[in-house]
């Protein structure tokens, strides 16, 4: 039998969204990683942003700076005046620093591994763990909201979020494959983003139904629980 991680790769083939960060689904089958630069922006974009909102910001940003040496040369208030209506301003002024780092001392690489990602500013545990996969393929461990919900309702897990993190965190690194972790990464997101979604998830075309804990026991549809702030 296929295990998990192979059911949903299988699944993302078909169903993967079409992102303007992702490559297209012909180089994706022929194993092309996307732009690490592209990587690096669009995880920094969708930080605290919806997909739906980040797609414009994004195709303008690489029109104007289509690469790490472009944006590090641009003028702060331009760059400033781009980010406008995306918030959280902060992220844009580490946005260029980390641009000018990369660009200026690291020859325009960005690095290939989670450790030396999150010396960079702007780049936390998370999106150190999504560019090291998605964009050179580490078998690293990425959760956000989505891969939360998705794996509270596989395991049917009721602790409540936040203490439920370190639980959901380990039931994501168990699943995590070494073969292609970066579309992995992704397929979770998406799966959680289009079917495993927080109000009437559609079980009848997930991938998962038949592994889904919280389906058999009916709870999909409550997980997962949060403590009250
Ligand atoms: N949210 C954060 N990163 C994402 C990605 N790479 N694809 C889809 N949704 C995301």
């Amino acid at each position: 039998m296929r295990d998990a991680a192979q059911d949903l790769l299988a699944w993302y083939d078909r169903h993967a969204r079409d992102l303007p960060w992702r490559v297209a689904p012909a180089a994706r089958a022929a194993r092309v990683h996307p732009d690490p630069y592209r990587v690096w922006l669009s995880e920094v974009m969708l930080q605290q942003t919806t997909v739906a909102a980040v797609k414009a910001y994004f195709e303008r940003f690489t029109t104007l700076w289509p690469d790490v040496q472009a944006l590090a040369a641009a003028p702060d208030a331009q760059v400033m005046g781009e980010w406008a209506g995306l918030g959280y301003y902060a992220r844009a002024r580490n946005l260029l620093k980390c641009a000018r780092v990369v660009a200026n001392d690291l020859n325009g690489q960005f690095p290939d591994t989670r450790e030396d990602l999150v010396k960079l500013p702007g780049i936390g545990p998370y999106t150190s763990a999504a560019i090291a996969a998605i964009a050179f393929d580490a078998p690293e461990v990425v959760v956000d909201g989505n891969v939360e919900r998705v794996m509270a309702r596989l395991h049917d897990i009721h602790t409540p979020l936040p203490a439920a993190k370190p639980e959901l965190t380990r039931a994501a690194a168990a699943l995590t494959p070494n073969r292609r972790p970066g579309d992995y990464a992704q397929a979770v997101m998406d799966l959680g983003a289009t079917v495993c979604t927080s109000k009437s998830p559609a079980c009848g075309i997930c991938p998962w139904m038949a592994r889904c804990t919280a389906r058999k026991a009916g709870t999909q549809s409550d997980l997962p629980h949060k403590t009250p702030k």
